[in-house]
């Protein structure tokens, strides 16, 4: 069979995954051309900053592999068309969230993004184009994508267009997408057609042992890549289960993990009790798996994965309520320093991180909250807890309000713990692992608490600064500890 020759590859969508993977790429294959486009421009000019630090996304190893590549063979742009135009292979990466309205909402992804790009390719394309399903899709969204490529009136007129429709899910995850990237546990290709199969992966082959690259038909790709986040989540919500076990027994979630994660058939990874998983994926994903299941009459399977979500829901609720309670029953009008807001160490994204419900509940509750996080913006937590915070509030509208009860602001340095009653540590960030809690303890209001949902700190630490300590999954007995 004649091999078919990529030269040019067309990325629709840069966001978290189409930003990163196409950056790679373009490094690992130097004499392809990648063109990553977006319909929004800010998000493109943030990609074409000069300024590095300026990029729309932050990970680690991203802004060098950008300016080695960046204008010599990776290019971004809005220009969409242009782009799908000269492509040999378009890698469809833009978003799917969960539906909000009309049928399926609250569990079915949303398509409309996926179907808009494949209507444009179905338009712009020209000559035989092999179309990349990168976004996470339900299992069978190819035949849509083929449907509107084989029946646009254009195609039918044009004899010299035609279409292979493949699924390549991404498995990166965020805060550590280059190396996952760059050294990926498999790459999954899904499809029918074996020279659409063999092109993708001869871009792969530049970098990836041949025997990790599986060839699957395509519904198992599209099946597996939702499989492969129910089946991580479902690790987390398990062990955050057990952490509040762990805390009525006086058993440690940190001494369970390490027990049963050194059976081998279990495995170590993702078995971090924390304040329930977050991110853009793992909730829409196992909800659309549930819909799946729903739609096809699997009642039981549908309740299995819905459990999975249910719980993490359950889990970060338990943690508001626990700070609640230890601080005498009410946080009204008492100031607490929250560490962390984006949904994992080493990003700045904040989609459904567990932050975001404690903030809200804990401000719901009359707590005044400053908050740091090294990379996440105030204006996405803004956006994120939808109140303004309080040293943007305009002065009239302050002396509105009689008390201060239930505001918070964000601090961008670690020195925001004056008098405040207690610490919550919500992201692992590294930096909050060297915190001189003798110091601290100075400025704070006693009884004072440290609250780690993260298990960073030491608690022989903190209890030595005359703090009490509450660590997620310790069921080893508390002391109130008066200063
Ligand atoms: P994102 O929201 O960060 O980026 C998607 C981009 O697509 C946006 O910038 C949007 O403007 C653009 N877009 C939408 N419609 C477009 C169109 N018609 N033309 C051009 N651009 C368009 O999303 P993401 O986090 O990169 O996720 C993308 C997909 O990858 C999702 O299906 C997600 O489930 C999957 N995924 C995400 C991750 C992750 O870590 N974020 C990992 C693996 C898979
Ligand atoms: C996850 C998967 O790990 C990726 O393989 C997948 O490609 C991606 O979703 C996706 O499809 O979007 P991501 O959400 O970026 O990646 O990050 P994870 O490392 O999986 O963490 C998810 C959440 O689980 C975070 O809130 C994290 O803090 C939490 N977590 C993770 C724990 O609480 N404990 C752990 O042991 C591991």
């Amino acid at each position: 069979m004649m091999n078919f020759s990529v030269k040019s590859v067309c990325c629709i969508g840069a966001g978290f995954v189409g930003g990163p993977t196409m950056t790679v790429m373009a490094d690992k294959c130097p004499k392809i051309i990648f063109n990553v486009v977006d319909i929004n421009e800010k998000r493109i000019a943030s990609w074409n900053n000069e300024d590095l630090s300026q990029l729309p996304i932050y990970e680690p190893g991203l802004k060098e592999l950008v300016s080695k590549t960046r204008n010599k063979n990776l290019f971004f742009s809005t220009n969409v068309k242009e782009c799908i135009s000269s492509a040999d292979i378009i890698f469809i990466s833009v978003n799917t969230p969960t539906k909000q309205k009309g049928l399926g909402a609250g569990k079915s992804s949303d398509l409309k993004w996926v179907e808009a790009c494949a209507r444009e390719v179905s338009q712009y394309a020209k000559g035989y184009t092999i179309v990349v399903e990168k976004s996470t899709l339900p299992v069978r969204t190819a035949e849509v994508i083929q449907r509107i490529l084989k029946t646009s009136r254009s195609n039918y007129l044009d004899e010299n267009k035609s279409f292979s429709v493949l699924s390549n899910p991404e498995f990166l995850a965020e805060g550590t997408a280059i190396n996952d990237l760059q050294y990926p546990d498999r790459i999954l290709i899904g499809g029918d057609n074996e020279k659409a199969m063999i092109a993708l992966s001869q871009i792969y082959r530049n970098w990836i042992p041949e025997e990790k690259i599986l060839f699957t038909n395509i519904w198992s790709s599209e099946l597996s890549k939702l499989t492969s986040n129910a089946f991580l989540a479902q690790r987390i919500s398990s062990i955050n289960s057990i952490s509040a076990i762990c805390e009525v027994t006086g058993a440690d979630i940190r001494e369970v993990s390490r027990a049963i994660g050194q059976d081998t058939r279990i495995g170590k990874k993702f078995l971090d009790s924390g304040p329930g998983f977050g991110g853009s994926c793992f909730k829409k994903d196992i909800l659309n798996l549930v819909y799946l299941a729903e739609h096809f009459g699997l009642k039981e399977v549908a309740k299995f994965w819905e459990s999975v979500v249910d719980i993490n829901i359950w889990h970060q609720n338990r943690i508001t309520k626990i700070v609640v309670s230890k601080l005498f029953g009410t946080v009204a009008n008492k100031k607490i320093a929250v560490l962390g807001f984006a949904f994992k160490a080493n990003t700045n994204d904040t989609r459904e991180s567990a932050a975001i419900n404690i903030c809200k509940d804990l401000i719901e509750e009359g707590a005044n909250l400053v908050i740091h996080d090294p990379r996440v913006l105030p204006s996405q937590i803004e956006n994120d807890l939808q109140q303004k915070p309080y040293n943007e509030i305009d002065n009239s509208k302050r002396n509105e309000l009689n008390h201060l009860n239930g505001q918070w602001r964000f601090n961008r340095n670690l020195d925001l713990f004056d008098d405040v009653h207690a610490v919550l540590i919500l992201t692992e960030w590294d930096n909050y692992r060297n915190i001189n809690w003798i110091d601290i303890s100075k400025k704070m209001v006693h009884p004072a608490w440290v609250f780690d949902a993260r298990s960073i700190v030491d608690p022989a630490e903190i209890k030595k600064a005359g703090l009490n300590i509450w660590r997620l999954g310790d069921g080893s007995e508390e002391k109130v500890v008066n200063f």
